[in-house]
């Protein structure tokens, strides 16, 4: 078939299977958007602090702008490691209680990065049945071995690593604040059966980080994990409101990335203005340490809140709230009829999530005050009502 003819009949088939997406381009980015001159309350951005708009992050930004210029100009290991690359990665280390840290272009890029790295043809990747797509394409990638424990189920872990019988590495993967579902890992639980079973632990803190432990390092940071969880991953697109990714890991693992990751060694180190976003997001977290706690006490209002107006938030208590619709169509149905009502939120639909669990993820910001996320749990619950329920 001619490529053309393949392509629009495969866009068809994502139409009528209403799985057909497109990019919306809103006027501003921030808590409260603009689009088709109306203003929105932002529920879908993954900017949970608001520092993407804070002037001290901002004035970080630009000063390793003027620094350094717009471009690394090369990659980390010909010549563009510049000192900010590396006063960030002791940063990182730092902050995060590890030997070391190792920069990526992006949380993708980490994961895809660190995952080819550590296991190959002949290994096996163990990973809750709900990680992100970034942490499967890794495992794909890798060639090892990919088993799906039950979401959250250590006991399902155990039983899948018992029945392995090859000499093969094995690596657990897991996030620890699942970005659809906005519920909790059992860290400590499947840290114990990985130490005991001889596998690597891997946890993806992407939507943990900026918002749990101290100073917003993460929850491995906040359960004290680092003796068993061998490498955390680290975004500074979410909580940090910045772009780029890390690895928090040994002093013998980060040489390892440097030597053989290939989404660390094939690309452009990470832009100074990014780097200087990022400086700046931990500075405003060391001088604010309780916004994380803010943020989850004003979700748990909010959550409490959708719950009084009759609606299912799921098992989770973190500042991410799913509301579960299961039908592609009648999601976007809620989704369009919300925008109409001045709320911003987004359809999250296969294969981004699975099948038939099609839902609305609501995530309240520093940017939301309590009236206004009250206002908008009313008007989700006269939209959702009926039609959402319980995971
Ligand atoms: C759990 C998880 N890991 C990694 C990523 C990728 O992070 P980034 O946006 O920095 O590429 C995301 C976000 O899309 C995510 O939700």
């Amino acid at each position: 078939m001619h490529a053309e003819d393949w392509i629009v009949e495969r866009l068809r088939g994502l139409r009528e299977d209403d799985l057909y997406r497109s990019t919306t381009t809103y006027a501003d980015a921030g808590g409260h958007v603009n689009a088709d001159g109306r203003k929105l309350l932002n529920l879908a951005s993954n900017d949970y602090l608001n520092l993407a708009q804070h002037p001290d992050v901002i004035a970080a930004a630009k000063r390793h702008l003027d620094q350094w210029g717009t471009g690394s100009t090369a990659s980390r290991l010909v010549t563009g490691t510049l000192p900010c690359h590396q006063q960030l990665e002791e940063r990182l280390a730092t902050h995060k209680s590890y030997a070391r840290a190792v920069l990526f272009g992006s949380g993708y890029m980490a994961n895809v990065g660190v995952i080819t790295t550590l296991v190959g043809r002949g290994d096996h990747v163990f990973a809750d049945r709900l990680v992100h797509a970034s942490l499967i394409e890794g495992v794909l990638a890798s060639r090892a071995t990919l088993h799906r424990f039950q979401h959250n189920d250590p006991d399902h872990l155990a039983a899948l690593l018992s029945e392995k019988s090859d000499q093969g590495r094995c690596l657990v993967v897991t996030e620890s604040v699942f970005s659809m579902d906005g519920d909790l890992a059992p860290l400590a639980a499947l840290g114990e059966i990985a130490v005991k079973n001889d596998a690597m632990l891997l946890v993806d803190d992407a939507h943990a980080t900026g918002v749990y432990g101290p100073q917003g390092a993460g929850r491995v940071a906040e359960e004290n994990l680092q003796g068993i969880v061998n490498i955390t991953i680290g975004t500074f697109s979410k909580g940090l409101g910045g772009y780029g990714g890390f690895a928090a890991c040994s002093e013998s693992m980060a040489e390892l990335m440097i030597n053989r990751s290939r989404s660390f060694i094939y690309t452009t180190a990470p832009a100074p203005a990014a780097v200087g976003a990022a400086m700046g997001a931990l500075d405003v977290l060391q001088e604010h340490p309780e916004y994380g706690q803010d943020l989850l006490a004003r979700a748990a209002r909010f959550r409490q809140t959708l719950e009084q107006q009759g609606l299912e938030t799921g098992a989770g208590t973190s500042h991410i709230i799913p509301l579960l619709i299961g039908d592609s169509a009648a999601t976007l149905a809620v989704a369009r009829e919300l925008h109409d009502q001045g709320v911003l939120v987004v359809a999250f639909r296969p294969p981004t999530v699975p099948e038939g669990s099609a839902r609305l993820r609501l995530a309240p910001t520093l940017a939301h005050s309590d009236e206004e996320l009250a206002q908008a749990a009313e008007k989700i619950a006269a939209v959702a009502g009926s039609r959402a329920h319980a995971a």
